[in-house]
């Protein structure tokens, strides 16, 4: 009989080292503002190799915490793919400012550089990049336009910790990068995010931010002993705590292991779809190294509902990322954005699908998703 056992698009890695982790937290003092927090922002920008990290209550808190430590307000007007989760767009309306929706490149679904300075306006602030499916930007060219035109750049790598831009890891390439740690994401906290920079005033806005806007946190003021206390902006309980930082700690242990079995699992979804047409891989790009967050195909238009509905009576959970954002109702009503605005994301959508790809994936598992794939091919 057919193994009919659910296989989700990604899911997480849990072992008895990340639990006993976190019930060590549970039983010590500091359940939150405490020592892990900052054990775990240490870990994280000495892996990415970034001088500040701060950490957040999710990867939207981190892309929010990012438009605000640039002041983007009102007017202001910042450029983005249209092909990623709302959260990316969310963050720049958040702060009262627009987004402004960029096309990608239909190899690769990433930020298509050539045309983007046909979108800017004096108002334009700031760029976001999002490595899609944790695959890194071309950021040559997004740090020549930075340049350029006296813009800051941002990078929603919430696919792409450990991933790799030319020999260096995502999380220096821009002014800030987010990170994501929800369960699918290539760590997990449950729920949790955080923004590295190389500038120390960015980082110490954001530590502010994520703590109402109040200048010194319970730690701090405990220490000191003392109860006064300002609140210097408006800021949000953008907290993350010391168990989720201990899971995160745990986990960052695992992650190059991880990163390496998720492009095993590509590989293995190359050489099995390699010699056929209909199910074609988006490109993997020469001068990156890959995190595979998802795995993507492209498959034609008349084929994509039946193949989806055909993988999932399998029981193999197939997933489609994403509905370009300026598509969103929302958007459509509060800043007008139509079909034809981001024609290949537009088409893109029709067409992708993404596959099962997650370190805990077993080779059978692959061969089961394409031949399954095979057999549902009309
Ligand atoms: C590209 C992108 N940006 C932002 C986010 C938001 O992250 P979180 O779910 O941690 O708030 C996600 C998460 O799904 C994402 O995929």
């Amino acid at each position: 009989m057919a193994d009919k056992t659910f296989l989700p698009y990604g899911r997480q890695q849990v072992d008895e080292e990340d639990i006993a982790a976190v019930v060590q937290v549970l039983r010590s003092e500091w359940l939150t503002t405490g020592p892990m927090v900052e054990q775990f922002e240490e870990a994280v920008a000495n892996f990415v190799e970034a001088p500040f990290a701060v950490a957040v209550s999710s990867g939207t808190a981190a892309l929010h915490a990012a438009m605000f430590a640039l002041n983007i307000g009102p007017g202001d007007e910042v450029i983005l793919p249209s092909m990623t989760f709302a959260a990316t767009a969310n963050a720049v309306v958040y702060q009262g400012g627009t987004p402004v929706f960029a096309d990608v490149d239909p190899a690769t679904l990433l930020l298509d550089t050539a045309n983007l300075e046909d979108l800017l306006t004096p108002r334009t602030r700031a760029i976001i990049a999002v490595d899609y499916a944790g695959q890194p930007c071309n950021y040559s060219d997004l740090q020549r336009l930075k340049e350029r035109h006296g813009l800051a750049l941002v990078a929603d790598a919430s696919h792409s910790l450990g991933a790799e831009y030319r020999g260096k890891k995502c999380g220096v390439w821009a002014d800030l990068t987010t990170f994501s740690f929800h369960p699918v994401k290539p760590l997990t906290t449950a729920e949790g995010g955080m923004v590295v920079t190389s500038c120390g005033e960015y980082a110490e806005r954001i530590r502010r931010f994520r703590n109402h806007g109040i200048n010194l946190d319970y730690q701090q003021r405990s220490e000191q002993g003392g109860w006064y206390y300002e609140m210097t902006e408006l800021g949000y309980n953008y907290r993350i705590s010391d168990l989720q930082s201990a899971l995160g700690l745990s986990q960052l242990k695992k992650l190059a292991g991880w990163l390496k079995k998720r492009r095993q699992i590509a590989d293995i979804y190359r050489k099995e779809l390699a010699g056929q047409t209909v199910v074609r891989p988006l490109t993997q790009l020469p001068n990156v190294a890959h995190g595979y967050h998802l795995f993507v195909v492209r498959v034609p238009v008349s084929q994509r509902a039946r193949l989806f509905a055909a993988l999932r009576a399998e029981g193999i959970g197939v997933n489609v990322h994403y509905l370009p954002v300026h598509l969103q109702p929302f958007y459509g009503h509060r800043f007008q954005t139509q079909r034809g605005l981001c024609p290949v994301a537009e088409q893109a959508y029709e067409e992708i699908l993404s596959l099962p790809v997650f370190p805990g994936m077993q080779e059978k598992d692959v061969k089961r998703v394409v031949s399954c794939l095979n057999a549902s091919l009309s």
